[in-house]
């Protein structure tokens, strides 16, 4: 039996690409599969690499484990950690630091991106792929379910994973499970908040259809195939709808993309209105939700001390 993982950054409320793309596939695939562990890891070390997400870190956190509760995830079957509660993995930084090639980490996809947009690049954006890496070994996960754009990244933990194990043989290697983007962001390009195109399930209802209202729509709508696929709203709508329903949707679009993105409003909330009442309810509850990070942490002292009194050993820093 494989050990699962799966991990969000807490830059704030996971938004409804997030909802989509990591936790209703993993609540599904954990549902269909057993699992030895089952790993949720909510990334609050990696978030401030973004300086601006200091603040408000810790309200962060909270944000996205209420959220996992609201979509239904049965919580006891998990292990959900704070990064930041486990020194054990910045432990792990280093010694995975001293045997990965730097001029690699400067090759990374989002390194590249970085450098790109921003004026200053600290050491951690540099490194994040290192400390992703330790995120993923620490817990000899085996299954790692990520987006597209984190490949690169596990490819990453996979070579330090060989590399340690050249010294002593430590590390299963990863394997990616990875869900496609199925819904784009209110531009057609991947749903991000750096990108400022999301939509954010568990805001208001005034902020949800400011949001609507941004997707960008092709000039006419038209039924022609091709044309379709190419038009934005359309696809976030058939995404959310599901195909059987797209005699009603292209109806929608007949009235004019002004109707259909009403008509994507209701959908919307329609469809999550349990989960966002349950958002609100989890949000308010920090007890609860600490109490399940405490729990985390707990178990993963147990899982993580095997480990790092290996590598230590490896080392010969025991
Ligand atoms: N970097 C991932 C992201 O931005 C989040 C993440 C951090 C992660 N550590 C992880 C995902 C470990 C899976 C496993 O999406």
């Amino acid at each position: 039996m494989y050990n699962f993982l799966t991990g969000i950054k807490s830059t704030g409320r996971p938004h409804l690409g997030n909802v989509i793309g990591v936790i209703y596939p993993t609540i599904f695939l954990t549902k269909n599969e057993k699992f030895k562990n089952q790993f949720i890891l909510i990334a609050n070390l990696h978030s401030i690499t973004n300086l601006k997400y200091i603040k408000n870190n810790k309200k962060n956190a909270y944000k996205i484990l209420a959220v996992w509760l609201a979509c239904g995830i049965d919580y006891k079957k998990f292990i959900f950690y704070r990064q930041s509660d486990i020194p054990e993995v910045t432990e792990l930084l280093w010694f995975f630091s001293i045997i990965y090639p730097y001029n690699r980490l400067k090759l990374v996809h989002s390194f590249k991106e970085n450098v790109k947009k921003k004026k200053t690049i600290n050491t951690g954006i540099l490194t994040y792929p290192i400390l992703m890496a330790a995120d993923i070994l620490i817990s000899k996960a085996e299954l790692v379910l990520v987006g597209k754009d984190q490949l690169q990244h596990l490819e990453i933990a996979r070579k330090i994973a060989k590399k340690i194990n050249n010294i002593k043989k430590i590390f299963p290697l990863p394997q990616a499970i990875v869900i496609e983007n199925l819904i784009p962001g209110t531009d057609g390009s991947k749903m991000s908040k750096t990108k400022n195109n999301i939509i954010d399930l568990f805001a208001s209802k005034k902020e949800i259809k400011k949001q609507i209202l941004k997707i960008k729509t092709q000039k006419n709508f038209s039924t022609n195939k091709k044309e379709l696929l190419k038009d934005n709203l359309y696809n976030i709508y058939i995404s959310l709808a599901g195909k059987e329903k797209k005699e009603k949707i292209k109806n929608n679009f007949k009235m004019g993309y002004e109707h259909a993105k009403e008509e994507l409003y209701r959908l919307i909330i329609n469809k999550f209105k349990r989960e966002r009442n349950l958002y609100k309810y989890y949000i308010k509850r920090k007890n609860k939700l600490e109490t399940i990070f405490k729990k985390g942490a707990k178990k993963m002292k147990q899982i993580v001390n095997s480990t790092i009194y290996e590598v230590r050993k490896a080392f010969e820093c025991n």
